[in-house]
């Protein structure tokens, strides 16, 4: 790749539209990120349709911030998993400026691009991720667990079966009438609550890597259904209690099974404190290293979109600059198995 290689990378799989520039695979020299909280708060989640056009009324504009005027040698947008509203117009506005520009176009796994933003700090790519890893994906929309055994070489080994575990704190946070998002406001009120004032489940579901959520929630709804006083820090505490232990029991359990050293933390919720110290907490304990993402890179950005693209150029050797202008977008996309 030529020096100042420039990727302008665009995200707009669910609620942010972003768009950010990176040169060399290394320098974040803008990262925009238009948040589109305001038109969702009220109902307490994403509404797809109202995405779709806060999506097709920013991205214009968002992009041509990031750019700055700048040149740029490749365009690369999140193709899914999102909604298919949002991704269209990424698309779109992708295949747009890079035919314009005469530069070739890449589709990103947006997962993809959550682990590998554990690789940023202060705006460079600084902390490259070590493999084999077990990464864990938690956000809003997904929660995975996968065993990475080099670049590119996944395996998903579980998922979750109904709510993610950033969806159950959104609606945890609208049964106790706090705001949307629910993670940091449900995380902000557990600070001065008791951890263990509710036995709430821990789902483990023995056997498999999948996770399960709802039955958390739907044990809080409960408890307040069954409760005439309560106290909602308390509640908050232990509900995060139970999702956090959940996620890294799990977590952990993987890595000793696959007998990994590194463990990797990306999406919304990995901006979590409690998350953040427990996985660390346990990974000390057995001598595995865990890499979480920067909080300001937790949730979603276009810096994570370029980044991915950087290493899928990077890796996919010649022919990866043949100019095709028509990728499609696939809004159940996954990322590719390495084998059974
Ligand atoms: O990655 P993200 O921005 O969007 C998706 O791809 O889904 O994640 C947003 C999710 C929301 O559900 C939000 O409540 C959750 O991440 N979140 C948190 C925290 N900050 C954001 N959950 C728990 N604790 C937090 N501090
Ligand atoms: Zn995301």
């Amino acid at each position: 790749m030529k020096k100042d290689f420039a990727i302008l990378g665009i995200e707009s799989t669910c609620d942010e539209t972003s768009a950010a520039l990176l040169v060399d695979g290394k320098k974040l020299v803008s990262n925009v990120i238009y948040s589109q909280i305001e038109e969702h708060k009220k109902y307490h989640g994403v509404v797809p349709e109202l995405a779709s056009r806060a999506h097709a009324a920013k991205i214009a504009t968002v992009i041509d911030e990031a750019l700055a005027g700048r040149d740029i040698d490749c365009v690369a947008f999140a193709r899914g998993p999102g909604l298919p509203g949002g991704l269209m117009v990424g698309r779109v506005a992708a295949q747009t400026l890079a035919n314009f520009k005469k530069v070739p176009i890449l589709g990103v796994n947006h997962l993809e691009g959550h682990l590998f933003a554990c690789e940023f700090e202060d705006g460079e790519v600084k902390n490259p991720l070590t493999f084999p890893l077990v990464a864990l994906i938690v956000s809003g929309g997904h929660t995975e667990l996968w065993h990475v055994k080099n670049y590119g070489q996944y395996k998903v080994l579980g998922r979750t079966r109904d709510d993610a575990a950033g969806e159950a704190f959104d609606k945890v946070a609208k049964l106790l009438g706090l705001a949307y998002p629910g993670g940091p406001q449900v995380s902000a009120q557990a600070l001065q609550g008791r951890r263990d004032a509710v036995d709430f489940p821990r789902p483990l579901l023995p056997g498999t890597w999948d996770f399960s959520f709802s039955g958390i929630k739907t044990a809080v709804s409960y408890y307040l259904r069954d409760h005439q006083h309560i106290s909602v820090p308390d509640v908050c505490a232990s509900f995060e209690q139970a999702v956090c232990e959940t996620l890294v029991k799990k977590t952990m359990l993987a890595a000793e099974k696959y007998k990994v050293k590194h463990i990797a933390v990306g999406g919304g919720v990995a901006a979590n404190s409690l998350l953040r110290q427990m996985m660390v907490d346990e990974g000390q304990k057995r001598g595995i290293a865990v890499h979480f993402v920067p909080r300001k890179m937790s949730s979603d950005n276009a810096a994570m979109i370029a980044l991915a693209a950087y290493k899928q150029l990077q890796h996919a050797g010649p022919g990866a600059f043949e100019k095709k202008w028509n990728i499609n977008i696939n809004p159940n996309l996954q990322v590719k198995n390495w084998g059974k």
